[in-house]
């Protein structure tokens, strides 16, 4: 396998680092990947995070063991640890079903090597793709509104909907972007904030609560999301607080888009309420955990629910931004997430 480089994950000579995405913005420090047990816990804890890099993750931990040695069924139990590290985001299944197919087919091992290579370039091309169909929908001097964290630092290229304000902003555009802060675990505050900086583009950092004022004051033109997993009807599950942003655009008809690659649509699901949700530490939501220091403000042992996803029904989606194109939702209805869309 031949050195990779992405903001937060890079294979070089021969070994896979990650960056730890708990400690940022205020430390950029990168983890040795020495056994899969370790990616598993790198995964669950979110060190490593975003739909599409925990499967990029997992597909290279697959290739450098196959280039280590591991044989058919060494490399089917690591696929097999792997697939359990997170529950929700579909690209990881689909990168590891690529890379056990390889293993089935009797491939060498640097035929798999190269798969997992495969895997990383297309998501670099497929994140282009999405980031200039996007981009196009964006007016000059809009004000977008994004949640979570959708960029770089969750996938092998430019991000989702990120990628597609990074775009937005080379064409010239001018835009302002409000940034969700993401409770419970602050992915927008702590790494979409750290990513729009570097890149120099305007933004303002809001608790989660305050998207429906804004709104209701008309200083929101637009809201991108990503997505984890999009069902073939076009319901979606992205990180907890999407579903609520989407219902404040219905009522507000500010136009609302979920920006993911060909590898987040899961084929196989019908509906929403058929995707897998990860329910997460009740101690996350009792208070505040990371790199900041541990505050626990709630009384101990305070019951929670702590989904780290809710599913946003396609009915409130104004379009699917896609690698392949823009797509509405009557061409959804018409097949357009399956391939058999008679007017895409
Ligand atoms: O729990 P996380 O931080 O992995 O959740 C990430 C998201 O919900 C993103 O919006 C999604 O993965 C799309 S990222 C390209």
């Amino acid at each position: 396998m031949n050195d990779l480089e992405a903001t937060a994950l890079r294979y070089r000579d021969g070994e896979l680092y990650v960056l730890d995405q708990r400690l940022l913005p205020g430390e950029e420090r990168w983890l040795h990947c020495t056994g899969t047990a370790q990616l598993v816990e790198l995964i669950r804890g979110l060190a490593i995070r975003g739909a599409p890099l925990i499967g990029i993750a997992a597909a290279l931990w697959v290739g450098h063991s196959a280039l280590q040695g591991e044989d058919h069924d060494e490399l089917t139990r690591t696929i097999g640890e792997l697939r359990k590290a997170r529950p929700t985001a579909v690209n990881l299944t689909h990168y590891l079903d690529r890379l056990q197919h390889a293993v089935d087919n009797g491939q060498s091992a640097a035929k798999i090597g190269a798969v997992a290579v495969d895997v990383f370039e297309q998501d670099v091309a497929l994140c282009a793709a999405m980031s200039n169909h996007g981009a196009a929908l964006l007016q000059a001097g809009d004000n977008i509104l994004t949640h979570c964290n959708t960029g770089s630092l969750a996938t092998a290229g430019a991000g989702t909907a990120v990628g597609v304000i990074m775009q937005a902003h080379r064409l010239g555009k001018n835009i302002h972007v409000w940034v969700d802060e993401t409770r419970p675990l602050l992915q927008g505050a702590r790494l979409t904030t750290w990513e729009l900086q570097r890149a120099g583009i305007p933004h303002t950092l809001i608790c989660d609560g305050m998207a429906a004022g804004l709104m209701a004051v008309g200083r929101v033109d637009r809201v991108v999301v990503g997505a984890d997993r999009i069902a073939r009807n076009g319901d979606f599950a992205n990180k907890i607080g999407t579903f609520m942003l989407a219902v404040l655009a219905h009522h507000h008809q500010v136009p609302f888009y979920v920006v993911a690659p060909r590898t987040t649509v899961d084929t196989a699901c019908p509906d929403g309420g058929s995707i897998p949700i990860e329910q997460r530490d009740p101690e996350e939501v009792r208070g505040v955990i990371g790199s900041y220091g541990t505050c626990l403000w709630s009384p101990p042992n305070v019951p929670v629910y702590n989904p780290a996803f809710d599913i946003t029904p396609a009915e409130l989606v104004t379009g699917w931004v896609l690698d392949s194109g823009v797509y509405t939702g009557s061409q959804v209805r018409d097949g357009a997430l399956t391939g058999r869309c008679r007017n895409c």
